[in-house]
């Protein structure tokens, strides 16, 4: 375990700010360690911080992050495998790596930034797959007594952009393992949009270089540009509220959503376009121009002006469209 004080916390919008004390923990062991020398102070639990807006200099409490890196095959019985995925572990060299052993499953979820914990919380979702569809478990430490307790796919509550860890149980545990159950062979899905125009191969990795192509093209890379990815998850209305706004935009994208058939999801980077935002950039802050959902910083933005960036989209696109956004990132304040 390191323990660091002043310290910057990673984020892929690359906007300054220090937290108190900044912890790396390497296995559950040293995560309840940790636990017990700040407890009672003001915990935040980060990856690589690729869904983080910093909106102050300072975060004034203990920040948490994951080094817990091992990858274990659990079980292989030749048609699928399972996998214990520490939650530290990089989710994109992790893809590549199942991708090369012929395992398919995760290919979709190619290029996504962060780390495997952070994705099982966030129910990551990209081509036509979200992560819940892979998990078979998440294992955690409770923040309170340090216990572990592992959930089951079902228990994890998996919905779009949403786990059990962002809503009733936000805070009191703390992922350390996910458990993963990939195929073996060439079975692929590539129903999503033009995604077949773009595969050459009906394989993982032809899939897997697809969806590289088709994000390095729309979205910027977060080496160059700083960004949260996503910075507005998709809204998802009751059906009577897409049939009003196809009176007035016969052409509005949506999608159904499988587990609750009375709601639709809208596209947040059609709307955003619609009401003028793609490619509007004030000072270091803006819009990307090919693709209106990722709100970037092309250099020396504060998460100040990104978040009055947001709120403004946010009203503007409730003006017009009736429709309330809600931010994917999560605001350090
Ligand atoms: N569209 C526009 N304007 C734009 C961009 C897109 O009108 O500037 C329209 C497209 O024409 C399309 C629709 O919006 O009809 C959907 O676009 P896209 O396929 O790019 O998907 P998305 O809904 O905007 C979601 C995820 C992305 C993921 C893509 C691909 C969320 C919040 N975002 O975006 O995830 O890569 O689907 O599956 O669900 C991320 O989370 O960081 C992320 C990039």
């Amino acid at each position: 375990m390191t323990i660091g004080y002043s310290q910057d916390i990673p984020n892929t919008f690359r906007i300054p700010c220090k937290a108190d004390v900044l912890v790396r923990y390497e296995s559950p062991a040293e995560l309840c360690e940790a636990l017990g020398q700040f407890r009672g102070r003001r915990l935040l639990f980060v990856g690589e911080g690729s869904n983080l807006l910093p909106c102050c200099e300072r975060f004034e409490g203990v920040v948490l992050c994951s080094e817990i890196r091992s990858v274990e095959e659990i079980s292989n019985d030749g048609r699928a495998v399972l996998l214990k995925l520490g939650s530290g572990c990089n989710w994109d060299e992790f893809v590549a790596w199942s991708v090369g052993r012929g395992y398919s499953g995760a290919e979709n979820l190619s290029l996504i930034p962060g780390q495997a914990g952070s994705a099982a919380v966030q129910n990551i979702g990209a081509y036509g797959v979200e992560i819940s569809s892979l998990v078979e478990s998440v294992e955690t430490i409770c923040v309170r007594d340090g216990s572990t307790r592992i959930f089951s796919r079902e228990e994890c509550e998996y919905g779009y952009r949403r786990s059990v860890f962002k809503t009733s149980l936000a805070g009191e545990y703390i992922v350390t393992f996910v458990n993963l159950r990939l195929r073996l062979g060439d079975a692929v899905n590539i129903e999503y949009g033009r995604l077949s125009e773009a595969v050459r191969e009906l394989s993982p990795a032809g899939v897997r270089e697809a969806v590289i192509a088709t994000r390095r093209a729309k979205l910027p890379a977060v080496e160059e540009v700083g960004s949260a990815g996503s910075f507005f998850m998709n809204p998802v209305v009751e059906s009577y509220v897409l049939e009003r706004l196809k009176q007035d935009w016969p052409d509005i994208p949506s999608y159904p959503l499988p587990s609750e058939d009375d709601k639709v999801k809208l596209s947040a980077a059609w709307l955003i376009d619609k009401a003028g935002w793609k490619g509007w950039r004030r000072d270091d802050a803006g819009v990307w121009p090919t693709q209106a959902l990722v709100l970037v910083n092309y250099g020396s933005a504060t998460g100040e002006q990104i978040r009055s960036l947001a709120a403004d989209i946010v009203e503007s696109v409730k003006q017009r469209f009736g429709v309330e956004l809600h931010p994917e990132a999560q605001y350090i304040i």
